[in-house]
Formats: structure tokens, C-alpha cells, sequence
């Protein structure tokens, strides 16, 4: 499929830039930047020139809403998740060369320049039509900002831009139903004026370009897309909005407006390659503009249409830019059978991940590579999660890696021993000839990018590892022939050497440990396959484990925390407050309840909330005061019965001594009703 060697002499690859409007979760890693990521070490490994493009997308409707929502500013909410988000990803070794942001001066430059180079070809066509308005917060309502039924599948809370169910994109007009995300109002419709990429004139050449061009080697689901849209014929789609968030349209008569976001954010690709070229004394147009540059883009599935049609129209029009050679598009990851969502907290975010789980980052790297949703929708579980952990990294790698260390150790005092004359049985043979093969199968895996596939490979090497040592026994061997000995392990070690450059593209810290623990300098792919990287001799660091079994209780407390969130979430729901802590019966016991009547009621003077009670307990009468007074007048009351609680330790309220508490039942609306006995029971009598 993909030739890396020969077409291009350089790689520039792009992850999708999240939104800074909340923290990253699994879903992300899984879909855009882990497969990114390995691919982009892979390269570097090969020596390869390649740049790898990163950064916050802190325009659009989805960043002013989140701010709305919590009452601050855009800009306050794009600096907080923009750190945030960074940060998780240095933390997850996500290996960026640049990791940059849309609010930039040098982005809001580019599109700029970007918008008024086509402009002044004459590419854009300008139409006053009408759009949905909500009159009172005199907003126009695009994309987010407007929600209704989607007229494909139904579903009720479809955005103006796009069905989150049946993923359709859409315009607010073909909404059924719409009403303002803002205030829930019906919209009226406005007159307003925007400018339009008339994508129907690019119909044949982008169909050219991707039915003709790349059938065979863009993905099945992305070509299928594409083909779909092509299909269906494309439409003009406006580039500009009604908003005061965003890059400002460069024409004097746009005042107000801004671009879309869908128009400037993947333009920031192109912006931290300036950003980062100027850095870094390196040519940036080398990179977009030079035909044996090959460009990749990393997407989540809900990005294909921008990238696959409206980016590359821009590029094309524009006249001087490459287009990508590929999209690489993942499918959905789901949270233990349900919709990741970051509103239902229906998530495993990475701060918190790193908060229960320290310094195992290559665990969920290797766990979201292994079951990544490459091809389809996949399900992560933490059963799963602990199953690979336990049965594969540590089983597999971790245990070979730590029995050939801690043999030669033992028997060689941590030096790497020769491989002696008689070393040449076919086994021997054999395992040397595999090793040999390992750097092209998983290259070529990930030349295809089929992740999980080269995972797999990269693991066979240490299953390989593994079943030689087992079989070859060298602990039995060492009483009878220490010679051969030292060639098992020294064909071991040589598996371990070519593990810790293998296995670098996906799980990096491993890799680096491992290197350590080897005493060898940094390698490249160059340098696998063979088995002459470590001279007889060569002093071994101290081994230690790659892996920890990772036990039952601590998955456990992870379901807990997901079950928990579900409960909160249908509780918040129906307004009904989730079930306390457990008590035992004897803390119930502990309370005494009585029935009893209430013989006098007023206001607390100079409060709200507050009534003086005196009831008859049937033991005694006593004051109770109790924050009733807006929901009952004293002569609603008097004379009612209710049940107290009569042993509650005395509390002063305005300077009123209160001693006991009225029991009331409170609805999720906060109206109040009395608890009373279903007969007109005798006071004193006990609640239990
Ligand atoms: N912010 C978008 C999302 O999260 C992705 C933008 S990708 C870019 O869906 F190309 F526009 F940068
Ligand atoms: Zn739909």
C-alpha cells in the first residue's frame, strides 16, 4: 500500500486539535493521538524527517457555550484547558513536535491571510439569506447555539451542524423543531449576509482525487464517507459567522463576524508549523508545499467531511499547498457499553487515571492500542483493561525481559555472555532467522497503519522470547553445560535488545527503561533484526520490573467509581437524591422517634425560614424550631400531628433553644409535607 521509502523524503502528520473546552479522556488516545503518535515515532525511528502537528482548537460555538455555562469568559476557559490538555498529553508521551494553540496571534495571522488569498481570487461566493435568531440574547444560531429533532434518524437534541446520533451533518434549516441552545426560545428568522466555499464546483476534481486517487489505501470507513457526500452532491457551505468569538473576517463589510470555526481550526495545523519552523530554523513550506512532502491526518470519525473535502478544497484553491495522501479516521471507543460523554462524566479522563494508576502510562497506551477502534467501534472495560495488564504485558513481556535479566545476573554476574562454537543448533538458527523478520512485519503493519496488528507483532517477538527460554531451559542446563547457557541467553538478551527499539513506537517508557536496564544508548529501527547489538562482556544494569500484576480490589474500586457516576446521573435525572451511606441497625436504633402534636406555632421574628414550635411529645412539651415558615403558616399547623425526633442534642437558633426536630418529607421540587401516623395515634407513641 504505502511505499514510505521511496515517494517522500519527509512526513508532516497532524492530529486533530481537540476543543479546549474540557479535559481529554480515553476516547481521545484511543481514536487521534496514540496511533499518531506511534506512527510518528515509528518514522523518527526510521531516521525519517517528519513533524508532528498538535494544538488546541479554541474557536467555535462549543468553547463559548462551555464558557457560558460556567460564567466566564472564553478566553478563561481556552487558558485552563489548554494547559490541562498539554499537559496530559506530555504526560502520555504523546510526542508532539509542536503542541500549539488557535489563539495565537501567528493562527489568527495565517487564516487570515489564508481567508483573503482566496477572497481575492474570487473564490467565495457572498449570499444574504436568512437564519434563525433568538431575539433575546440577539444571537444568530449556528451550529451548537441551535439544537431540534435531526430529520434522518429522530433524535431530539440534534446540533445545527450535526446529529450526534446517526452523525449526519446537517444545516439549522433542516432542524425539525429548532429552538435556541441559548435560552430554549423559538427562533425568529434574520436576514444576514456570509460568505460561502462553493464546494459543488470542486465536486469533480475532489472525486477524481479520492474515488480514482486513494479507493485502495485511505480506510474503508473514510472512503465510504467521502464516496457517500460525493454522492449526494455537494453544497456550497458558508465559512464565515455571526459570532464575536473566533478570527476576525479580514473585509471591512464583515464587521461582527468571524470565521468559521471549521474553516480557521485546520488551518492552525499550518500555523504551528510556522510557529514551530521558526523555532526550530526549518522551512515551513517544505512542509505543506513540497509534493514529496507526504501529509497524514489523525482524525476522530465525526471529522472526516472537513478533512477529506473542505480542508482540501481550501488547500487546492488556494493553489500553493499539498493535499493529505491520507486520513487516517478511527471509529468510536465506548466506557463499559456506553456513549464516552463528557456531560454525563461517562468517562476515564487522563488526570485521573495518572491520580489512581502512577507512572503505568504504557499500560493504557497499550491497552487502547490492543483494543484500539480501528476498523470499528470498540469497548473498553476495566476487566479488560486489568486482563491485558496481567495476561500480556506482564506475562508476556515483562516476564521474559525479567527472566533472561535476572538469569544473567545470576549466573554471569549481569554480563552479556558469548555465544559459544557449538551455539549453532537448528533451534538456535531458527530463533536468530525470526528475530531477523520482526523490524519489516511490524513496519509493515504500521506503513499500513494497522496498529493493533503491529502490536501484535511487536508481542509475538517476546512470546518468541518466551517460548525459547522455556523450552531451551537454561536453568536446568547451567549444572551440566554452562556454554550453552551462555548462548541462550546471550540470543535472549539480543530478543531483549531488539524489544526495547520495537516496542519504542508504542510503549515508550518501557522502552526507555528497558534500554536502561541494558545498558545500551538510544536505537532505531535500523539497528533491530539483528543479534550482534550487545559485545560478550558488555555489564548489564540491575533488573527491574516492567510490569506490576495489577489485583482485583483496584479494579474493582474503578467499576465502583463508573457505577457511582451512573447513579449520580439518574439521580440527577429525576431530580431524586441518590441513597446515603450504609449504617448499621444499631445507629438506626440510636434515633427516637414520637409521635406528637403541635399545640403552638409563630414566626421567629426578624427570619424567613424559622418557626417556634412547642409539641407535645406525650412525654413532655418542649420548643422545637424548625425552617418551615415559608412553606406553613402557624395556623396551617396547629393542632397537626407529626412525628419528632425527640432525643437530638438541644441547639441554640436566634438565641432560641431547640429541642428536637420535626421529621418532613421533601420532593426533588423542595415542596415540604408533614410525616404523620395514618390513625390519630396517641402522642409519645414510638417511630420505628
Ligand atoms: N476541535 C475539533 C473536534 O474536536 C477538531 C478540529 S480538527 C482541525 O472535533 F482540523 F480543525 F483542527
Ligand atoms: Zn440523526
Amino acid at each position: 500500500m504505502n511505499d514510505p521509502d521511496k515517494k517522500f523524503k519527509r512526513y508532516t502528520v497532524t492530529s486533530a486539535l481537540p476543543y479546549a473546552n474540557g479535559p481529554i479522556h480515553i476516547g481521545h488516545l484511543a481514536g487521534v493521538y496514540i496511533p499518531a503518535d506511534i506512527y510518528v515515532r515509528y518514522l523518527r525511528s526510521r531516521g525519517l524527517d517528519v513533524v508532528f502537528i498538535g494544538g488546541s482548537d479554541e474557536h467555535g460555538v462549543p468553547i463559548t457555550i462551555k464558557a457560558r455555562e460556567l460564567g466566564v469568559g472564553p478566553q478563561e476557559i481556552v487558558d485552563k484547558y489548554h494547559s490541562m490538555i498539554k499537559k496530559s498529553f506530555e504526560e502520555f508521551g504523546i510526542s508532539f513536535d509542536i503542541y500549539s494553540r488557535t489563539s495565537n496571534q501567528i493562527h489568527h495571522e495565517t487564516a487570515s491571510e489564508f481567508f483573503k488569498k482566496l477572497y481575492d481570487q474570487g473564490e467565495f461566493i457572498k449570499k444574504t439569506s436568512l437564519q434563525y435568531y433568538d431575539e433575546e440574547t440577539r444571537h444568530f444560531l449556528s451550529d451548537r447555539y441551535i439544537t431540534g429533532t435531526c430529520p434522518r434518524c429522530g433524535y431530539e437534541k440534534a446540533y445545527g451542524d450535526q446529529c450526534e446520533s446517526c452523525g449526519t451533518s446537517l444545516s439549522p434549516a433542516e432542524l425539525i423543531n429548532p429552538k435556541s441552545a441559548l435560552s430554549g426560545n423559538v427562533p425568529v428568522q434574520k436576514e444576514t449576509k456570509h460568505w460561502y466555499l462553493p464546494l459543488d464546483r470542486y465536486q469533480d476534481w475532489l472525486r477524481k482525487w479520492i474515488v480514482d486517487g486513494h479507493k485502495d489505501d485511505w480506510k474503508p470507513n473514510v472512503y465510504g464517507q467521502c464516496k457517500s457526500w460525493l454522492d449526494h452532491g455537494l453544497q456550497p457551505r458558508a465559512v464565515t459567522r455571526d459570532l464575536d468569538w473566533g478570527v476576525a473576517v479580514p473585509l471591512p463589510e464583515a464587521e461582527g463576524k468571524v470565521l468559521y470555526v471549521w474553516f480557521d481550526a485546520p488551518i492552525g495545523y499550518i500555523s504551528a508549523t510556522r510557529e514551530w519552523a521558526a523555532e526550530h530554523d526549518k522551512n515551513w513550506e517544505t512542509y505543506w508545499k513540497d509534493p514529496e512532502t507526504k501529509l497524514v491526518h489523525f482524525i476522530g470519525k465525526d471529522n472526516i467531511v472537513f478533512h477529506c473535502i473542505m480542508f482540501p478544497a481550501m488547500m487546492k484553491q488556494e493553489g500553493s499547498y499539498i493535499l493529505p495522501e491520507n486520513v487516517p479516521a478511527f471509529e468510536f471507543m465506548t466506557l463499559e457499553n456506553d456513549k464516552i460523554s463528557t456531560s454525563m462524566n461517562w468517562a476515564v479522563w487522563l488526570h485521573e487515571y495518572l491520580e489512581d494508576f502512577q507512572d503505568k502510562q504504557d499500560v493504557l497506551r497499550y491497552v487502547l492500542t490492543a483494543n484500539a477502534p480501528e476498523a470499528k467501534d470498540s469497548d473498553f472495560t476495566w476487566k479488560d483493561f486489568q486482563a491485558r495488564n496481567n495476561n500480556e504485558l506482564l506475562a508476556i513481556l515483562g516476564n521474559f525481559v525479567n527472566r533472561t535479566l535476572v538469569l544473567t545476573q545470576k549466573y554471569f554476574d549481569g554480563k552479556v555472555p558469548e555465544r559459544k562454537a557449538e551455539w549453532d543448533s537448528q533451534r538456535e538458527l531458527d530463533v536468530i532467522e525470526e528475530i531477523a523478520t520482526f523490524p519489516n512485519r511490524i513496519g509493515k503493519s504500521l506503513d499500513n497503519l494497522r496498529f493493533r496488528e503491529a502490536l501484535t507483532e511487536m508481542m509475538n517477538l517476546a512470546r518468541l522470547g518466551n517460548k525459547y527460554l522455556t523450552d531451551s531451559e537454561p536453568w536446568k542446563l547451567i549444572k551440566t553445560n554452562e556454554e550453552r547457557v551462555q548462548t541462550i541467553l546471550n540470543i535472549s538478551l539480543h530478543i531483549c535488545a531488539n524489544l526495547a527499539i520495537l516496542s519504542e513506537p508504542f510503549l515508550p517508557f518501557t522502552a526507555e527503561k528497558l534500554t536502561g536496564m541494558l545498558n545500551l544508548p538510544k536505537m532505531h529501527w535500523d539497528d533491530a533484526g539483528n543479534t550482534e547489538l550487545l559485545k560478550p562482556g558488555h555489564q548489564l544494569n540491575k533488573p527491574s520490573y516492567l510490569f506490576e500484576k495489577i489485583d482485583d480490589e483496584v479494579i474493582q474500586a474503578q467499576v465502583q467509581k463508573l457505577q457511582d457516576t451512573k447513579k449520580q446521573n439518574k439521580a440527577d435525572e429525576s431530580g431524586i437524591n441518590p441513597v446515603k451511606e450504609q449504617v448499621n441497625f444499631d445507629d438506626f436504633t440510636k434515633i427516637d422517634i414520637r409521635v406528637g402534636t403541635i399545640v403552638e406555632a409563630e414566626k421567629v421574628p426578624k427570619t424567613k425560614k424559622l418557626l417556634k414550635l412547642k409539641i407535645d411529645t406525650g412525654v413532655d412539651q418542649r420548643t422545637v424550631v424548625s425552617g418551615i415558615a415559608e412553606h406553613y403558616t402557624p395556623e396551617d399547623i396547629i393542632g397537626q400531628k407529626a412525628c419528632f425526633v425527640v432525643n437530638l442534642a438541644p441547639i441554640k437558633l436566634r438565641g432560641i433553644e431547640s429541642q428536637g426536630m420535626i421529621l418532613m418529607a421533601e420532593d426533588a421540587e423542595g415542596k415540604l409535607c408533614f410525616v404523620q401516623p395514618s390513625e390519630a395515634f396517641e402522642n409519645g407513641s414510638t417511630v420505628k
